[in-house]
């Protein structure tokens, strides 16, 4: 069979809101040099759900978050934000519309405290007296209560992919995109990430997230889609992407 036209929509056609996605991709390629990172990807997003990314290395996954957010422009295809197209839009302006990421490589500044490293981002928004109380509400959100005064270094690993999430939350986005948050993490660190994500989708935002770790993507009960060589290669709900054989097979590179 050919593993790229092997497509499931499982649940995809029922799902509540993608007659009007908050976020759809067309048909995106990107090349990259000689590299096909996106090989024809489609994909919807509906609004205020989590969405789980998974594929092989290289499959592409961090590149659509990239096209998604403006810093890379597909080769052709279409990105759809509520219905506009977006594709041509850059990176600042989608984050005005509501677009948030934290890429794969964290981005805290160690020698800085938590507070200076969300007031970075913070002071393009609020005024100097507002600041505070809005660091206090996002550092809650992360369970990172009490830590302004902390240097971000003496954070652990995961404190500081939490910062990191609070950072890309300083503006209240509407879709936020988290590239592998939990890479590297302790088992503890990964349950209370699906708990930040959980809350933070409880409180309105879309969250689509790429991850590899099973048990994280099971807790977030979340739809699934799986990209292999830059395209759409299943999607479903975790169990029936869990029970799939031909996505195991292209996690043990048969396919
Ligand atoms: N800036 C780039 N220049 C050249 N090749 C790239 C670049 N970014 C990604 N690629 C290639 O595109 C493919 C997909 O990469 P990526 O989106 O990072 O995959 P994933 O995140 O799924 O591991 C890989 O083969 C990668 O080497
Ligand atoms: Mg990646």
């Amino acid at each position: 069979m050919n593993a790229q036209a092997r497509i499931h929509m499982v649940d995809a056609p029922t799902h509540p809101s993608l007659s009007s996605p908050i976020l759809e991709v067309r048909d995106v390629h990107k090349v990259f040099g000689g590299v096909r990172a996106l090989n024809g990807l489609s994909l919807s997003i509906a609004e205020g759900e989590v969405h789980c990314v998974l594929g092989p290395n290289g499959a592409g996954k961090s590149t659509f978050f990239k096209i998604l957010m403006g810093t890379e422009r597909p080769t052709t295809g279409k990105i759809l934000y509520k219905g506009r197209d977006v594709t041509d839009l850059p990176a600042f302006k989608r984050a005005r519309l509501g677009l948030s990421v934290k890429f794969q490589n964290i981005r805290v500044f160690a020698d800085l405290t938590v507070f200076q490293n969300l007031f970075i981002p913070l002071r393009r928004h609020y005024s100097a007296r507002q600041i505070p109380e809005r660091v206090a509400v996002l550092l809650a959100q992360v369970s990172l209560d009490g830590s302004e005064h902390r240097l971000a270094r003496e954070l652990s690993h995961g404190q500081q992919q939490w910062l990191a999430i609070a950072m890309s939350m300083a503006f209240d986005p509407e879709i936020l995109l988290l590239d592998e948050p939990t890479a590297g993490m302790s088992v503890e660190e990964t349950d209370k990430t699906a708990a930040i994500i959980r809350q933070l989708n409880a409180q309105k935002t879309t969250i689509i997230v790429i991850e590899h770790d099973m048990g994280f993507i099971r807790d977030l009960c979340a739809r699934t889609s799986v990209l292999h060589y830059g395209k759409l290669f299943a999607q479903g709900s975790f169990d029936e992407i869990a029970a799939d054989a031909d996505v195991r097979r292209i996690y043990l590179g048969t396919l």
